[in-house]
């Protein structure tokens, strides 16, 4: 799978490509990332990339032109070739100009394109397995104000916002993106099993009631995910809970799905909505809520 990210600041990256997990993606060539400066599309001695917001405000704009060049480059054509204006760079690629759909006549597949802003569609562990069925992922990162809004309309596919509030741009989420994403690409985590019992794709109910061992499920079928200890059985006068040093899976198992039921009726209520619960996770629902009533 390959990310493309369009940035006025391609050293923010730097540093995130040699971490541990990605890194060693890299290093397979499991993910391949591309960064491209926007500055380097600019023609002017200052490599101007914004300019003022027409009918005032505050701030400034990421402009159309640099961007346009960057999908230029990337071999991206307008996706509206009918409202092609008359300065839209044409792109430099083998073979022509590539469709705006998934396919195109020379074989090419039209990289999905997506704008990171603030008002974009929330980003969820389900978007993250989305992105995996793509080849070629280009995040575009705004700044400032945002950017022209025509070339969202031209060239991206959809905007993702990682959260509710105003990022200074889209940097920190386009890594956010990728990290969530490229975990769940076979092959990048060591033990594969690990994303899989992480994933939207099995229930919670389903997972808690199998004989494997309990693994960490956070994602899965919308339940936060339980408490983790490691040693020393004792830090700080506090005692790792007894069961999950005994051995009994079962025990450990019933313990961890209790867990994750409190979390979630703490900090998410809204995700029990849509998760999938057994009688035995309704009745353990039933005792917290009880217990909290006395
Ligand atoms: N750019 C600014 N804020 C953002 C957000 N919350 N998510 C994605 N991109 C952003």
């Amino acid at each position: 799978m390959r990310f493309e990210i369009v940035t006025i600041f391609p050293e923010f990256f730097t540093g995130f490509f040699e971490n541990g997990i990605l890194s060693r993606a890299l290093a397979k060539g499991l993910v391949e990332i591309g960064v491209r400066d926007l500055r380097s599309f600019t023609h002017d001695r200052h490599r101007t990339v914004d300019d003022r917001p027409f009918g005032g405000g505050e701030g400034m704009v990421l402009k159309p032109e640099p961007l346009a060049e960057a999908f230029a480059a990337m071999g991206i054509a307008p996706k509206l070739l009918i409202a092609l204006p008359d300065n839209a760079p044409t792109p430099e690629i083998e073979g022509g100009v590539p469709d705006s759909s998934a396919g195109s006549e020379t074989g090419a597949i039209r990289p999905h394109v997506v704008l990171m802003s603030a008002q974009g569609r929330p980003f969820t562990q389900a978007i993250a397995r989305e992105l995996t069925t793509r080849e070629h992922v280009v995040l575009v990162c705004g700044r400032y104000e945002g950017i022209d809004e025509r070339i969202n309309e031209l060239y991206c596919d959809e905007e993702i916002s990682i959260g509710d509030y105003v990022l200074s741009g889209g940097e920190l989420a386009a890594a956010v993106m990728i990290d969530a994403t490229m975990r769940l690409i076979p092959g990048v985590l060591g033990n594969q099993a690990s994303s899989e019992f992480e994933s939207f794709g099995a229930a919670d109910a389903e997972i808690a009631t199998t004989d494997a061992f309990p693994r960490s499920q956070h994602g899965a079928g919308g339940l936060l995910d339980y408490p983790h200890y490691t040693r020393p059985a004792e830090f700080g006068g506090l005692k790792a809970p007894e069961v999950l040093l005994n051995g009994d899976h079962l025990q450990i198992r019933r313990w961890r799905r209790e867990q994750q039921l409190r979390k979630t009726l703490a900090y998410r209520p809204d995700l029990l909505e849509d998760a999938a619960l057994s009688k035995e996770d309704r009745k353990i629902l039933s005792a917290i809520r009880a217990e909290k009533q006395d």
